[in-house]
């Protein structure tokens, strides 16, 4: 059992905390194993905190962001990732926050572009993407991008993001993507109870229009207006009926052990797929692979974590990247077996989903 600290929040006061040590069995080189054998080798890097969207299932409207001087600097995320790559780390996911909204995005890009990392993706609202941007990002190493976008009706994309924002800029995006190569391209759809569930079936159509990949999210208790129930998450199950009364669609092997999603595609072969992420009625915790390090150098080892490890001090006290990475294996080793959402017990994370990362 964990005798750490207890919970670091984003509060700049807290003190700075380490996990127990892990057991010598931890220590297996180039590799980062959790208590529960699970292999981990996918990094969700957030790089900010910042956004310009405030989508009501992340971010309250007054969200306060962490100090800039608590974020990691560029030289910092980049020892976190080189001290990841050499623990095992194949897959990055640069996160935010909106990350295109981070000054130093592009030579980000471009030094992990030079890693040798296998899947580098990125997490966009995609309201700030251009295609000279997108194209420098494709250049600079930027494998696929996954949009976010919850609804196709506009006056429901302004409430939703409690933004100006609207359909056609999420449209453009997906072009602009296209067109720059940055493929497989994912569209990640918050389904939420009589906010959008009437839309699940159109965003069937819209995947077929498209010929892309559409994720449909149970909604997670990961918000800041904390406006969660259980009565708002509406199940993988009533999604599949839903698009089932359209379209027949068929499931689709794991070519990925790890991915979250059941994925599906169309009877009538129409490119487009549709995934559903079934965190709530259906976590697939057994099979993650992923640790989470937020924009101002925590460690995560779960989305819904109640600990988390803070890398920053080491990083700004010149530790070796042998101590880092003993840090990070410590901090993975703590990695909780699975979610309690469905618990009566359930304590929502203090963090949103904005300041972990998604
Ligand atoms: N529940 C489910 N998914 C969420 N996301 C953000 N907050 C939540 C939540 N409470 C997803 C969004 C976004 C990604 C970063 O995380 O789909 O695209
Ligand atoms: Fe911003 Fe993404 Fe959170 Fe929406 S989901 S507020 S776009 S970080």
């Amino acid at each position: 059992m964990s005798t750490a600290l207890p919970i670091i929040l984003s509060s700049s006061d807290e003190p700075a905390n380490k996990p127990p040590a892990a057991p010598l069995e931890a220590n297996r080189p180039g590799q980062l194993y959790d208590s529960h054998g699970r292999v981990i080798h996918d990094l969700r890097l957030s790089i900010t905190d910042r956004c310009n969207f405030r989508c009501r299932y992340c971010m309250e409207p007054d969200y306060k962001y962490m100090p800039q001087r608590e974020l990691l600097s560029f030289e910092e995320y980049l020892t976190v990732v080189r001290v990841c790559l050499t623990l095992g780390i194949t897959k990055i996911r640069v996160t935010g926050g909106e990350p295109t909204l981070y000054s130093q995005l592009l030579p980000l890009l471009t030094e992990l572009g030079k890693m040798a990392i296998e899947d580098i993706a990125m997490t966009t609202n995609g309201s700030l993407m251009t295609q000279e941007s997108a194209k420098a990002w494709k250049e600079a190493g930027l494998h696929r991008i996954t949009l976010s976008l919850d609804s196709l009706r506009d006056d429901r994309v302004e409430h939703i993001t409690r933004a100006k924002t609207n359909l056609n800029s999420s449209i453009n995006a997906i072009k602009i993507a296209k067109a720059a190569g940055l493929s497989p391209i994912r569209v990640n759809v918050v389904i939420m109870r009589d906010v959008n569930d009437d839309e699940i079936a159109d965003f069937a159509d819209f995947a077929r229009e498209h010929e892309i990949d559409v994720r449909l999210i149970e909604f997670m208790p990961l918000d800041s207006d904390r406006a969660w129930h259980r009565s708002a998450v509406v199940s993988a199950d009533e999604m599949l009926e839903a698009i089932n009364k359209r379209h027949t669609l068929v499931q689709l092997d794991r070519k990925n052990p790890h991915s979250p999603s059941l994925n599906f595609g169309f009877a009538d072969k129409s490119l487009g797929k549709i995934g559903i992420i079934a965190s709530v009625t259906r976590p697939f915790c057994g099979a993650c692979s992923r640790l989470r390090v937020t924009a101002d150098g925590k460690i995560r080892a779960c989305l819904f974590s109640l600990e988390e490890w803070d890398l920053r001090p080491l990083l700004r006290s010149g530790a070796s990247d042998e101590e880092l990475a003993a840090f990070i294996v410590d901090s993975v080793w703590t990695k909780q077996k699975g979610h309690s959402i469905n618990a009566a017990d359930f304590v929502q994370p203090k963090r949103t989903m904005s300041a972990i990362g998604g």
